[in-house]
């Protein structure tokens, strides 16, 4: 399937309106859930980093660091005024990828070129983020990209071998403090695609896809297991272009693996959609009450 095809529209309105059985379990979890929605895009940029910087004072003041994972797209771009926040202490946070291209660190594809040019290296210039605290896919002697495979391989050793960073979470996973992520329009986040084989891992940390449905084809990603062992996930999905996709994750059942983002859903940590008035243009949110519902939106009463 390639990026922006939709995927099959299920017939299912989901789970409490219209009464139809679950046929298959959607990942439950014991956080919180829950939807923000801003008047714009721009309005987001500020909360977000409020977001951040608030939990890594009591990430660091519990473990002594704060990690986050970042996806590539737009997202890195609404964190462009974090390196302005002089009440964070950067010089213990780490940044990871959720997912990466896997092409060399300066190439126009690399999500950690992307996140450099949009706030990274200023955090490094300016506000002590140690260059070392940025997980970075690996490459070969000459810099050139490893098989896939072993990228993903060398990857998840990074996260495995600073346990105190990235403390055992559930399912075994190094948890990450938090995760941000996007949605495409065919409602793939970071890379795992729908109905693609990596959504049925259960086993590894970050996996390796060669085929990618949205180029360039070879990547890494943080596995389901990974993502969903996580702190918190933000999920931010803006502009009109996302309105359909954020309408059918949030108000739609879908078969399992059609909507990897569908699939999101921390263990033990908290969700937030993060969207704006455009993007969210095409939810019924009134009706998100309706019957006594108490969840915060229909797709997050799983059974
Ligand atoms: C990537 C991203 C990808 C992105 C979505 C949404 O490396 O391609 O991680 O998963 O988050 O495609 O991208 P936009 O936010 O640009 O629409």
């Amino acid at each position: 399937m390639h990026s922006g095809a939709a995927a099959p529209l299920s017939q299912s309105k989901g789970p409490g309106i219209d009464v139809a059985p679950l046929v298959f379990e959607y990942p439950s979890g014991e956080g919180s859930v829950g939807v923000e929605v801003f008047p714009t895009r721009e309005a987001v940029t500020e909360p977000l980093a409020e977001r951040l910087v608030s939990a890594s004072h009591a990430a660091i003041a519990k473990k002594g660091s704060y990690a986050v994972a970042l996806s590539g797209g737009s997202l890195p771009h609404s964190l462009a005024t974090l390196p302005d926040r002089s009440d964070a202490d950067f010089s213990k946070w780490y940044f990871l990828f959720a997912d990466e291209r896997n092409v060399p660190h300066d190439s126009p594809d690399s999500n950690l070129r992307l996140a450099r040019e949009a706030f990274l290296q200023r955090l490094v210039d300016e506000r002590g983020l140690p260059e070392s605290h940025v997980l970075k896919l690996a490459l070969d002697a000459q810099g050139r990209p490893l098989p896939s495979a072993q990228a993903a391989t060398q990857y998840a050793g990074q996260l495995l071998s600073l346990p105190a960073v990235f403390p055992e979470g559930p399912d075994g996973m190094p948890a990450v403090d938090e995760v941000l992520l996007g949605v495409g329009p065919d409602g793939h986040t970071a890379s795992l695609f729908p109905n693609f084989p990596q959504l049925a891992d259960t086993r590894d940390v970050v996996l390796s896809i060669d085929d990618s449905p949205k180029p360039p084809p070879s990547r890494i990603t943080l596995s389901l297991p990974a993502i969903n062992a996580a702190a918190r996930v933000l999920v931010v999905a803006l502009g009109a272009g996302k309105a359909e996709i954020v309408q059918r994750a949030l108000e739609v059942q879908a078969l399992p693996g059609a909507l990897p983002c569908q699939l999101v859903r921390p263990k033990t940590g908290d969700l937030v959609w993060i969207l704006d008035q455009d993007s969210a243009a095409n939810l019924s949110i009134p009706d998100w009450a309706l019957k006594g519902r108490k969840s915060p939106f229909p797709r997050s009463d799983v059974k």
